[in-house]
Order: structure tokens, then C-alpha cells, then sequence
């Protein structure tokens, strides 16, 4: 049985003041949304802190990007060792803002992958098509072409230690989310992927689903049999909206 995980993207937004709230918020109200994994992503200058304000709760920090490099002369980069250092367990790599506005190439993504991974930090690798791409019909080929550049780099066996997450770049932000049908139809192109290759390692791994999720169509999503839980934009900087959503993947 897969665990849920709902995982909060903050992207560029927070202040020390904002974070205290939002980690007091959302400790304090899920004692009662408890039974999925819940993880915050906070921008870098925020991690130490937010793992100080997360000691002795259950609530996973993971950062929204790594270096593909492990130390050096690499200027603003900040190391997956780094990462574990100061307490993260996750990071997300192959964000689809990092894809096209920062030029992570599907070979950078790999590579960032397995720095996390040799790490010992989780790569949470996001995929996902854009508007153009889906109106031509090649959304199965992006997917296959993302998640099998990191699968050739890294092996199947490395995504007994990874999750994916599913994120169609024209749900994100936009409010308008996939449908069920068409979420759960990539979900299980993704595992069927990963299942061709070793079966337990398919069966097992968690699929996320992002793009515009909110309390109001979480529960639709998450009751899908290859979705296991959401990476959330925009609602995860709200208390209650986020809360919503991690009730919503605690009840399935
Ligand atoms: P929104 O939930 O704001 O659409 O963002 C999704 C996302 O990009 C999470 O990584």
C-alpha cells in the first residue's frame, strides 16, 4: 500500500515572519488531518530555519532545486550534501520552471538526480507536458522522454528511492487543473514505465499529481488509483486551503 504525500511548493514567496505562521498553522491543524505524509518545500535562505520550527513534528522538508554538482567553484549553488546537512530529507528536481526558464536540460535533471540521491536526500523528479505539446498529442512522448533520461542515468533501481511528480506546465498556476481522466491516464503511463522495467519498484514508487490543486478537487484526484498524493503551487500558502488538501490525501 503507497503511502500519500502532500508536498507545498512555496516557489519564490516567504519571509521569516510568513514561514513562522504558515509552520504554526499548518503543525497545528494537522493533528487532525494526520494518516498521509505532509512536506513543506521553503525557498533555500528559509530551510535551516523551517527545520528548527519542524523538529519533533512529522512533517518531511524537502528544497525546490539542487546543484548538479557536489562542491566547488560553482557560484549561488547549493549542494544536495549541503541539503542533508542541514535536514533535508527531499528535494524537488525538473521543476518545469526550472526546465524553461533556467535551462535545466533533461541531462542536467539527471544529473541533479543522482547527486540528491548519492546524497542520501529524495529526488522528487517533476515531469510534465506543455499546452503546445498536449494539443500535438506527444504528451506521452515528453513523459517517456523526461522520466526515461533520468531512468538511463540513474537505473530503474534508483526510483525505489524517488518519487515522481506529474505536473501538465499548462495546469500550473493557471487554475485550470487535468482532469481525472487525464491525470490518472499519465499517472499510469508513469508507472507502467517504471513497472516494465521491475514490477515491485513500479508498484511501489509514489506519483504525485500537480497543477492548480486545491481543497475543492483534491479528494477527486487523490481518489485515483495511480495518484498518491499532490506537489501544491498557490494553495500551499494558505493554512486552511493546504490543511484541506492534506485531509483530503489523509482520507484515501
Ligand atoms: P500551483 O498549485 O500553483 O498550480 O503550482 C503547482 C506547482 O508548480 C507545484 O510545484
Amino acid at each position: 500500500m503507497r503511502k500519500t504525500l502532500v508536498a507545498g511548493n512555496w516557489k519564490l514567496n516567504g519571509s521569516s515572519e510568513l514561514n513562522r505562521g504558515l509552520i504554526a498553522g499548518i503543525t497545528a491543524g494537522l493533528g487532525a488531518a494526520s494518516g498521509g505524509e505532509v512536506m513543506v518545500c521553503p525557498p533555500y535562505v528559509y530551510l535551516a530555519a523551517v527545520a528548527a520550527q519542524l523538529a519533533g513534528t512529522d512533517v518531511l522538508l524537502g528544497a525546490q532545486d539542487v546543484a548538479a554538482e557536489d562542491g566547488g567553484a560553482f557560484t549561488g549553488e547549493v549542494s544536495a550534501v549541503m541539503l542533508a546537512d542541514i535536514g533535508c530529507s527531499h528535494t524537488l528536481i525538473g521543476h518545469s520552471e526550472r526546465r524553461t526558464r533556467y535551462g535545466d536540460s533533461d541531462e542536467v535533471v539527471a544529473a541533479k538526480f543522482r547527486v540528491a540521491q548519492a546524497a542520501g536526500v529524495k529526488p522528487v523528479l517533476c515531469i510534465g507536458e506543455t499546452l503546445e505539446e498536449r494539443e500535438s498529442g506527444v504528451t506521452m512522448e515528453v513523459i517517456g522522454r523526461q522520466l526515461g533520461a533520468v531512468v538511463d542515468a540513474a537505473g530503474v533501481g534508483a526510483f525505489a528511492a524517488a518519487i515522481v511528480a506529474y505536473e501538465p506546465v499548462w495546469a500550473i498556476g493557471t487554475g485550470r487543473t487535468a482532469t481525472p481522466d487525464q491525470a490518472q491516464e499519465v499517472h499510469r503511463h508513469i508507472r507502467s514505465i517504471i513497472a516494465g522495467a521491475d514490477a515491485k519498484i513500479g508498484a511501489e514508487l509514489q506519483i504525485l499529481y500537480g497543477g492548480s490543486v486545491k481543497g475543492a478537487n483534491a479528494a477527486e484526484l487523490f481518489a485515483l488509483e495511480d495518484i498518491d498524493g499532490g506537489l501544491i503551487g498557490g494553495a500551499s500558502l494558505d493554512v486552511a486551503e493546504f490543511l484541506a488538501i492534506c485531509k483530503a490525501a489523509a482520507g484515501t
